[in-house]
């Protein structure tokens, strides 16, 4: 069974959203999960968010950084992709909080209407902060703007909203003392140093890790990680943990060690 895309569409500088046809996913979907995704045969699988599920439709949202999300950007309406396994990993932590907060960064904005509707629903208020370097950048803003109670947009330009990071609105935010849980999704380096915040208020925070995936299903050992100096799977084990837990600079070594095949293989691409 091929999936079908329903509607392709480019959102941002670089960042395109495609709705697919994946009855077994839409329906089982939750915040925090993600897919496999193979596009065809003699395609590599990559792992993808899921940013919205609709009736028999599943969203991905995903930025052009080599080969399989620049072949990914060219599908059309009608198109199909080979593979889409999942829904997979573990669900976010939905639960009554009270006052939580969700943070995205970059293209890891595409994880939070799921998440900030997931977490409305079960009763709590919800701050929502973006960021990403310019305007250019930002999605998904409307679609959060319903979704969330407030919602805060910062730019590292100041070409909209406020000027600087979503960690100096957390550490705003922080100090009324009126924080109970807070997630923070995007890039590695943007989570671990925004994660610090947190850790004087100890206030529950929650990150997802993507750490370069394989199969999905924790039998091929590539998105091993170290939670509180023990070895887990993000795929399976996470991929939300404690930031607080995290070992940030294996993750980042470990998302760089095929550099030269990736540069290699967009080239061939482009050839
Ligand atoms: P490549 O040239 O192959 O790689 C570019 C960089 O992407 C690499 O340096 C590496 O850091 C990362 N990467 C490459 N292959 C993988 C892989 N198999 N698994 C994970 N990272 C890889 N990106 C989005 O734009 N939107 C999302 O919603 C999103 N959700 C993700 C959810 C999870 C659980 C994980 C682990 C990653 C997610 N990513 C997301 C990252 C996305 O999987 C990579 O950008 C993509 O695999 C790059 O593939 P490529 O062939 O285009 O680039
Ligand atoms: Fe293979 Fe997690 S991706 S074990």
């Amino acid at each position: 069974m091929a999936y079908k895309v329903e509607k392709a569409t480019q959102i941002a500088d670089n960042i395109f959203e495609l709705w697919i046809n994946a009855p077994h996913v839409a329906k089982n979907a939750h915040a925090g999960q993600f897919l496999v995704i193979r596009i065809d045969d003699s395609g590599e699988r990559i792992p993808l968010t899921i940013s919205a599920a609709k009736e028999d439709l599943v969203r991905i949202v995903f930025m052009t950084v080599g080969k399989t999300t620049t072949y990914l950007s060219k599908l059309k309406v009608g198109d199909e992709i080979l593979d889409v396994a999942g829904p997979l990993g573990h669900p976010s932590e939905i639960k009554e909080w009270g006052h939580c907060v969700v943070i995205g960064g970059g293209v890891g904005i595409a994880c939070l209407p799921i998440l900030a509707k997931a977490l409305q629903d079960a009763g709590n208020r919800v701050t929502g902060i973006i960021g990403a370097r310019n305007e250019k950048l930002l999605l998904l803003a409307d679609e959060l703007e319903e979704n969330c109670d407030e919602l805060v947009i910062c730019t590292d330009d100041g070409s909209r909203g406020f000027h600087g990071f979503p960690a100096d609105i957390l550490k705003q935010k922080l100090e009324d003392k009126n924080i109970d849980a807070v997630w923070i999704i995007g890039p590695a380096i943007m989570m671990k140093i925004t994660s610090m915040a947190t850790i004087p208020y100890n206030v529950k925070t929650f990150v997802s890790l993507n750490p370069i995936m394989v199969d999905g299903t924790g039998m091929c050992g590539s998105c091993r990680v170290t939670i509180d100096g023990e070895t887990k799977f993000a795929c399976v084990d996470g991929p939300e943990f404690d930031a607080h837990l995290v070992d940030w600079d294996e993750l980042m070594n470990r998302q760089r060690i095929y550099p030269e095949q990736e540069k290699q293989s967009l080239e061939l691409f482009h050839e």
